[in-house]
């Protein structure tokens, strides 16, 4: 638990989505007070109701858009927050290409609504959520954060656009602390059972593909391309368990406190940190075959596959050095392979049918 001095509350956009759930137990688990803003456009009060179950507490929820200035007005007017954790957006980037203004006005102009709502109430302590998207296809492995930038979607544009703004921000005013999170591909369910990803039709990522396959909802997995230069010609990402995440999102506040606060005399200095990006990944590649039979053997069900063309806009390998957020945060992912598909597999299967449905 944290010390009473760092007790904080926090604004969590987004907060009823796959990842802002498992950071709430987070944020609970570690002492700190939360207040969760989402419009429900891609989650359920269930989660919400899920997440209070969980952690015994009935959770300050608001519904609202992060575009709709007056409503973050009341908000901001109403408490005193440390920080802002920052989830909210769209996400799927087949859509933000059918969709790029959708996506441009939700998560860029949502999120510079939501800055200029945090300058007026002088909240300069930001999390954003970035993505490894931002590295593009890279140059080399593992992948730092110096690595260069580049996009070739609307959605993974969004994330680098925010990213831009954040800079052009703490340029503009030393008193901005904003830490830019870059995840790599987050997977995995919470232990319980009882949250998890619930996507709105048939996934487009491959761990919730598998275990709606392994379910019986789906018939096949199609792994789009074997001839990648990989271990065994499959794709190779860098997957990290959702809970480790979570945590990722706890420590990244915790640094922000330690750098931001006096000691209470008044004496000590404060420290700016400016904007801050840290990759969040396990630091380790697994193929799509290898994912598929690691969630086989830990299920006891059978997957399906066949291989079909490469996907558009697909990438060989992608994985994180993660050496920064051990070096500033000092976190580092604790959960394997095998932990992601059991949890992932748990909540697959007491939850079919997502959170509309129980078992
Ligand atoms: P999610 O869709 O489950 O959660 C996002 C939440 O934001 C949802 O509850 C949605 O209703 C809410 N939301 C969307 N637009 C909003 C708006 N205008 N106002 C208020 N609420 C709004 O997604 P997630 O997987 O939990 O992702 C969280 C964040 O992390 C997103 O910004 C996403 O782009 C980013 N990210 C996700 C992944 C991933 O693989 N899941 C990877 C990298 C980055
Ligand atoms: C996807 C997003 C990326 C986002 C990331 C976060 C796309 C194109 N990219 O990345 O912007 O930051 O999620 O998690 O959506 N695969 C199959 N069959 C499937 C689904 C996927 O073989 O049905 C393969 C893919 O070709 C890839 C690997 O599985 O090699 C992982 O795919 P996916 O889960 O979609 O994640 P990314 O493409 O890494």
């Amino acid at each position: 638990m944290l010390e009473n001095f760092m007790k904080n509350k926090i604004l969590v956009t987004g907060g009823a989505g796959y990842i802002g759930t498992h950071t709430c137990i987070a944020l609970h688990e570690a002492g700190y007070d939360f207040v969760v803003y989402d419009n429900l456009f891609n989650s359920s009060r269930e989660a919400i109701n899920r997440v209070s179950t969980l952690i015994g507490q009935t959770i300050e929820f608001i519904e609202g858009d992060i575009r709709d200035a007056e409503s973050l007005k009341q908000v901001f007017a109403a408490h005193h927050f440390f920080g802002v954790i920052h989830f909210a957006g769209l996400k799927a980037v087949g859509e933000s290409v059918a969709k790029p203004l959708m996506y441009y006005n939700n998560n860029v102009s949502g999120t510079i609504t939501l800055l200029e709502m945090m300058s007026e109430y002088d909240v300069k302590n930001f999390v954003f959520s970035s993505s490894a998207t931002v590295y593009g296809d890279p140059e080399s492995l593992p992948i730092n954060e110096e690595s260069p930038r580049s996009c070739t979607n609307p959605y993974g544009q969004s994330k680098l656009t925010v990213e831009h703004i954040l800079e052009d921000l703490a340029v503009s005013d030393d008193r901005w602390n904003l830490i830019a999170l870059r995840y790599f591909n987050p997977v995995g369910a919470h232990s319980s059972g009882q949250i998890g990803e619930d996507p709105n039709d048939i996934p487009n990522n491959l761990m919730p593909y598998i275990s709606q396959v392994a379910v019986g909802k789906l018939d096949k997995l199609s792994i789009f391309g074997n001839d990648y230069p990989t271990v065994d010609g499959t794709g190779v990402r860098d997957f990290i368990h959702v809970t480790d995440l979570a945590k990722g999102h706890v420590t990244a506040l915790n640094y922000l406190n330690k750098q931001t606060r006096s000691n209470g005399s008044g004496t000590a200095k404060k420290n700016s940190v400016g904007f801050l990006p840290i990759n969040l990944g396990t630091g380790k590649g697994t193929s799509v075959l290898e994912l598929v039979s690691a969630f086989s053997e830990v299920s006891g069900q059978a997957i399906p596959y066949q291989f079909t063309d490469r996907r558009a806009g697909d990438i060989a390998s992608c994985y994180a050095s993660a050496d920064k957020a051990k070096m500033l945060l000092g976190w580092q992912a604790e959960l394997s392979i095998a932990d992601m598909c059991r949890d992932t597999w748990h909540w697959q299967s007491m939850n079919p049918n997502g959170y509309t449905k129980v078992i």
